[in-house]
């Protein structure tokens, strides 16, 4: 999709084609194909497809995984693998007959249709009428992808060209700041999808030893939270002279977003001058022209399109230039041939043999017929910490939904509930829970080779080998349990045998890699998105759309106009404000509390080294 907003970058070697208007799109055949199996009140929960996995459910509740697991026919069959990332499903509450009955639900929900609907550039996100190509922006140069007859596939290489071309030079000295010094650190602004998916792929790849030494001497830091702490934290010992900051935002609106940038464009201009902001800040969004009002040099500004969801951009410039500026851009090539490695495979493969249509299909299952209402995401690999918190978005954004596309309200419940630690760090907080208490479906992530190594001499194993251990114990634990009879042959007390039984039958998946680097993490990235997206296509969701995430916006500039006003006036509020009691005790509270800070003469102030402080402490009327 091209506009006429062009912008010659620095070396004119890119344009920047972004879209600035919604055109409106109309579905396809194929689109209007899959919303004709979506009738007005045509819930999926309607079809035989669905009642017969209700049924199943019976026989499933016979079983336990403790005997399922000794079938080893079964376990054979219930393992998948794809350009080396394996898969073990085979502690699933399911046989290869619950195995059929899915795919056979998929085929009812249209799952294929779908897919391609979406791989096509069609208008599947109707609610903000918008094609969902987050693909796009890791397909081959080669690859042809339309949306509305124009082939995006050139423009997104025409950005990462520019990415390529912007980052080596901040790399390698030739883009210097203000003071000619080279910019070593560089600082994200963005929250949300502008911020998880890029941190995850940065946490993921700090400890590889090869990205490591691409990264030396450089450091990349996020600001997401409007906390005033989270400035201070990010901006913590960094010398204005030699940092570069990143503005990442869809919209250029997001209110956190624009007061974090608005806060340390002034940082900057406070220590180098107003001239200094077009060496020392670039911008991420599909919006130019409110880039170009912020400050920004347009030229300045990477593009990108309303085809790609926040939550879904991380191989778009979004993650693409901090990462480039980080690791160099051959890291981030290697992450988008992986994250295009498992579309292809999401595109192409048979349900059977597909990753992201099987993993979707079971979390469907453990979430609309196995009554699970969270799921964990434990990965045995602590360069994976960031993992859950990027999938928390990307799955309860995508599909915590109370409507089905066309807006009939669900009779079964949609997305659950993610969260999740590093194995070991999470076995030591909440798989007390995991193990006695509620039953929450567990994803085990783990890596063959890790990215370090340490092996003490006189112990049994590796540092690594002790980790991957549990990743293989606890997997168990959970699936077999511990009986009473077992317990008694320990010669334990009668009084603690109801403790220490671990009733099992507790689902899990194992997730392996070869190891983790660039590559594997887009793949790993691309089966979670692929996966998220199975489900609500199951669902008859759209998952691609996030209006729930309106209305407390709204709120909150209704009380930010009520904060300024009262605090100006010295007043405090009463009902006459319209505020529930409730609100407008806590506010009251609170704008007592804070008495003294006036608005009608404000000075900037920056917390601008946690160390050594002193001249940098706020002055004591904005304490
Ligand atoms: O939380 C709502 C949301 O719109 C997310 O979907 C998005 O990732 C985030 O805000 C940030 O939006 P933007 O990139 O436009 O600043």
């Amino acid at each position: 999709m091209r506009n006429n907003n062009n912008n010659n970058n620095n070396n004119n070697s890119a344009k920047y084609r972004t879209t600035t208007t919604t055109k409106r799109m109309k579905p396809s055949p194929a689109a209007r194909a899959v919303l004709q199996t979506e009738q007005k009140g045509a819930l999926i929960s309607s079809t035989a497809e669905w009642n017969a996995l209700k049924e199943h459910v019976k026989d499933i509740e016979k079983t336990h995984l403790r005997d399922l697991l000794k079938d080893y026919n079964r376990c054979e069959n219930l393992t998948l693998e794809h350009d080396g990332v394996y898969v073990d499903y085979a502690r699933q509450r399911v046989t290869e007959e619950t195995m059929e009955k899915l795919y056979s639900l998929a085929r009812a929900s249209g799952v294929k249709e779908k897919i391609n609907a979406m791989f096509s550039g069609e208008a599947i996100n109707s609610t903000e009428n918008r094609a969902v190509l987050h693909v796009a922006t890791r397909a081959p140069r080669s690859k042809v992808i339309n949306v509305d007859g124009s082939n995006v596939v050139p423009d997104v290489h025409d950005v990462l060209d520019k990415i390529k071309d912007f980052s080596d030079r901040v790399r390698n000295g030739e883009w210097v700041g203000h003071t000619g010094l080279p910019l070593t650190d560089v600082v994200c602004v963005g929250i949300g999808g502008s911020f998880l998916g890029p941190l995850f792929v940065h946490t993921a790849l700090k400890t590889n030893q090869s990205h490591a030494a691409d990264a030396q001497g450089r450091n990349l830091r996020f600001l997401a939270n409007v906390d005033p702490v989270d400035v201070a934290r990010a901006l913590n010992g960094l010398n204005p002279e030699t940092t570069l900051v990143v503005v990442v935002s869809k919209t250029f609106t997001t209110a956190e977003t624009m007061l974090n940038a608005r806060t340390v464009r002034q940082w900057i201009i406070a220590s180098l001058g107003k001239e200094a902001v077009s060496k020392h800040m670039v911008a991420v969004s599909t919006n130019l022209k409110l880039v170009s009002e912020f400050g920004i040099d347009p030229k300045n500004a990477f593009a990108f399109w309303d085809w790609v969801g926040g939550r879904y951009s991380v191989c778009s410039a979004v993650g693409m230039l901090p990462l480039a500026l980080q690791y160099g851009f051959n890291t981030c090539e290697q992450f988008l041939k992986g994250a295009w490695s498992m579309d292809e495979h999401f595109a192409t493969a048979e349900f059977e043999k597909n990753l992201p249509v099987t993993l979707g299909l079971i979390s469907t299952w453990n979430v609309s017929f196995m009554g699970c209402d969270a799921r964990a995401i434990l990965p045995y690999c602590q360069a994976l910490a960031k993992l859950a918190p990027h999938i928390q978005q990307v799955a309860m954004e995508s599909n915590g939904k109370g409507v089905t596309i066309d807006g009939t309200p669900v009779d079964y419940p949609t997305g659950e509930i993610d969260f999740g630690e590093p194995g070991t760090n999470g076995q030591h907080s909440f798989y007390q829970l995991i193990h006695q208490g509620r039953v929450i479906p567990c994803d085990f992530i783990g890596v063959i080779k890790s990215q370090q190594s340490v092996y003490l001499k006189g112990e049994i194993v590796s540092n690594h080998d002790e980790l991957m251990c549990n990743f293989f114990a606890q997997a168990d634990a959970l699936a077999v349990g511990k009986t009473p009879v077992e317990l008694r042959a320990e010669n334990c007390p009668d009084t603690l045998i109801p403790h220490k039984t671990f009733t099992g039958n507790r689902p899990s998946l194992s997730i392996m890699l070869p190891e983790l680097n660039a590559y594997t993490t887009g793949q790993l990235l691309s089966l979670y998105e692929h996966r998220v997206a199975v489900q609500g296509f199951v669902w008859g969701l759209n998952s691609f759309d996030q209006w729930g995430v309106e209305l407390g916006k709204v709120l909150a500039t209704r009380v930010r106009a009520t904060m300024h006003d009262k605090r100006n006036e010295g007043k405090m509020l009463d009902s006459s404000d319209g505020y529930n009691h409730s609100t407008e005790r806590m506010l009251n509270r609170y704008l007592q509390g804070k008495a003294q800070l006036k608005y009608d003469t404000p000075s900037d102030v920056f917390p601008c080294d946690l160390i050594n402080s002193e001249e940098c402490r706020p002055p004591s009327s904005y304490a």
